[in-house]
């Protein structure tokens, strides 16, 4: 074990605020966390960074595809994903946002860094425009028939069907998802970053081993293509922070979100007293290490590494890319159930097993990962309930039972030989190489139970003569388990802390696995993993195709009536919270700027309320004014883009063209309660 404790930062990619967490994205926070929880188990200085990157056009539409503004659904997003990491035991010093003071400082300060430095250029360039939405359209929200193979509903990227890729301008009768009109190709300055003045300094840092050989090979080609601008700048409307010396310019998400991980480790240092500069100039003697996925590895190993460089920060020690989670051999499918959302999981099953699967199945390469249900069973049943688990529960009923709870001071050659195997998997830890570790762990789990079958206490025990035996056999065991729960410690932190309390022996290190409990008491045991049955997998996966439903109405807008979905029972009280009036509509107009609202002043007889409505595909308002209808009345206000609505009027319908607002029968009047 290295005596200088190493000082490092951990990041691992910061999740688009736009959507939930699923078990692929898990696989590189359980791969983060793992790596982060044995640095600190070896007695480490190392700090676990991550954020919500929670910029950007997709989470612009998302906010207004829900009705609420971009900030109120980053910090939903941002409560949601961190109840999941923590939920799955990932465990960040600090989980932030690049929505922040800090991120919007660094991302400033860089760019302008990068400017003065001669780093920055402007040229006009054209691209694809919706003339109705008034935007800039990106590649994504472009779709139309694929040029080689005419398949339809294509995006502007690649074809899902042939592969084939190819500019949005490429697609044959394209449309903007926006808005479905036809984009036209519109005219802009825009801001590049020169990344060709980076080339030197990218080669050799590729030779110096920070990346992959898989990655470093690759980046070799594209440097040998030549390294073209690269367009750091989005016009308005864009979420995301403004261009400092470019009005209606804004920062590409791309280019603040890496800046994301300085920004949250600053307010780290800021609430833990902790020096910013120490860790990110350019002599710092601290190690940065950034896991992520490889589909994402071009912005982290070089624009990243030259945009610290241009800036004049420190660079990666290492960028570290995993590859792609599948699920039963397939890419994660929404129609098979295995787009599996880390909520959904969690709701049935132990996150420990996942995290004890993709560990065993973990290495430093590139390779795709492969959740095999079956396999996975399997496996845990057999590694962590027969193996690891057993040992404990064979051991602890004699001490438990038999022996007041107390360990004898037996100490065996056994537990000798775990400290030799120790170094070695904590080198595999070192290097990634988790699959490797499990798999010696796991060995050293076995001779523990063969040395038990060996000693066969549970006949001993028969013998008054040789009753101490057993005390002994048990202490060794339980003893080979402490260890192994050590190793295990930073896949398994939450059956460490069991055991810990079932061993009684505060909290373990690495350096505790030379240190056996000898004459010493331990708690009464209880069950620490119970095994996967099939039909937990079974549940998962069908509430996972029922996730789907839920999440294309968000995306969609409900689009057939005779799909909604019923909604859940409630009682009278939840009924009598509605506080439903008649009013009557006494303007409508459109809301410039939006497609789908109408903006409505209904009088409720003691009052008049502003309210936006998804009419105008329905209605048009001189055809509302004058009508009496039925509305929400104590609904929270809710902010929108256009105005605050101050409740909601009752139509039936599906949201878009048929739709039809209830009308009271003659007689009723403004302001009468609905019941
Ligand atoms: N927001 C960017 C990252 C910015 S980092 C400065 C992003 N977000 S993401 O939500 O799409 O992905 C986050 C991480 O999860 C990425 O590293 C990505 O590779 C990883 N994964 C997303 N889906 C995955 C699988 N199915 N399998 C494995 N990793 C996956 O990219
Ligand atoms: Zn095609």
């Amino acid at each position: 074990m290295s005596p200088i404790p190493r000082q490092i930062v951990v990041t691992s990619a910061l999740p688009y605020a736009n959507g939930p967490i699923h078990i692929g994205h898990m696989l590189e926070y359980v791969q983060t966390d793992i790596w982060a929880r044995f640095q600190k188990l070896r007695g480490h200085e190392c700090t676990y960074v991550c954020a919500d990157d929670a910029h950007g056009t997709p989470i612009m539409l998302r906010a207004q595809a829900e009705g609420i503004t971009p900030e109120a659904l980053i910090e939903r997003m941002h409560k949601e994903h961190l109840q999941d990491f923590s939920d799955f035991g990932v465990a960040f010093d600090n989980y932030y946002s690049t929505h922040s003071d800090e991120n919007r400082y660094f991302a400033e300060l860089i760019y302008t860094r990068l400017r003065d430095a001669g780093h920055i250029r402007t040229r006009v360039i054209s691209q694809a425009y919706d003339p109705k939405a008034e935007m800039f359209l990106p590649d994504r929200f472009i779709k139309g028939e694929c040029p080689n193979c005419g398949t339809a509903d294509q995006y502007g990227d690649n074809c899902e069907k042939c592969g084939a890729t190819y500019a949005p301008t490429d697609l044959k009768n394209p449309i903007s998802v926006v808005s479905g009109e036809t984009p036209i190709e519109k005219d802009s300055e825009q801001y590049f970053f020169k990344l060709e003045d980076f080339e030197d300094m990218l080669k050799k840092w590729f030779a110096d081993g920070h990346v992959q050989a898989e990655i470093a090979n690759k980046m070799n080609e594209w440097l040998d293509e030549g390294l073209k601008d690269w367009d750091i700048s989005r016009n308005a409307p864009y979420w995301g922070f403004e261009i400092p010396d470019a009005p209606g310019k804004y920062f590409y998400v791309w280019l603040e979100a890496p800046i994301g991980y300085m920004a949250s480790f600053k307010n780290w240092c800021d609430t833990n007293g902790q020096d910013f500069d120490a860790y990110w100039s350019t002599d710092s003697k601290a190690e940065l290490h950034h896991f992520i996925g490889k589909d994402i590895a071009r912005f982290h190993t070089m624009f990243w590494p030259a945009m610290l460089h241009g800036a004049g920060f420190r660079k990666p020690t290492a960028v570290y890319c995993h590859g792609f989670l599948t699920v039963d051999g397939q890419k994660m499918s929404k129609s098979r159930g295995t787009f599996i959302m880390a909520r959904t999981y969690l709701d049935h099953l132990n996150p420990e097993y996942l995290r004890y699967y993709f560990a065993a199945k973990l290495g430093p390469g590139i390779d795709d990962i492969d959740l095999n249900l079956e396999d996975f069973t399997t496996r845990v049943n057999s590694d962590l309930v027969g193996k690891l688990v057993n040992i404990a529960s064979r051991c602890a009923g004699f001490i438990n039972k038999r022996f007041d709870g107390k360990l004898s001071a037996s100490d065996d050659d056994l537990n000798g030989q775990y400290l030799e195997a120790a170094e070695t998997i904590a080198g595999f830890y070192e290097n990634r190489e988790f699959g490797k570790a499990m798999r010696d762990i796991m060995a050293l789990a076995d001779k523990a139970n063969q040395y038990i079958d060996d000693k066969q206490p549970w006949v001993v025990i028969k013998d008054p003569q040789r009753f101490t035996e057993v005390q002994d056999v048990c202490s060794v065991g339980l003893n080979c388990f402490r260890q192994l729960v050590i190793l295990l410690k930073p896949v398994l932190p939450k059956l460490a802390e069991q055991a810990e309390e079932f061993l009684n022996c505060g909290e373990l290190s690495w350096d505790d696995l030379d240190k056996p409990l000898l004459d010493h008491g331990i708690n009464r045991f209880k069950p620490l993993m119970t095994r996967i049955e099939p039909v937990f997998i079974e549940r998962m996966i069908e509430a996972t195709k029922a996730d789907l439903i839920a999440e294309q109405k968000i995306q969609q807008g409900p689009s057939d009536a005779s799909i909604e979905p019923v909604a859940a029972e409630i009682n009278y009280d939840d009924f009598a919270k509605l506080d439903f009036r008649i009013a009557k509509i006494v303007a409508a107009k459109r809301v410039e700027k939006s497609d789908r609202l109408l903006q409505l002043t209904l009088d409720i007889g003691t009052e008049t309320r502003n309210v936006f409505a998804g009419l105008s595909n329905a209605y048009k308002p001189e055809d509302l004014e004058g009508k009496l209808t039925v509305m929400v009345a104590n609904l929270a206000p809710r902010k929108m883009r256009f105005g605050v609505s101050e409740g909601m009027v009752l139509a039936a319908g599906s949201g878009e063209t048929d739709l039809y607002i209830l009308n009271p029968d003659s007689g009723a009047k403004p302001g009468m309660r609905v019941r």
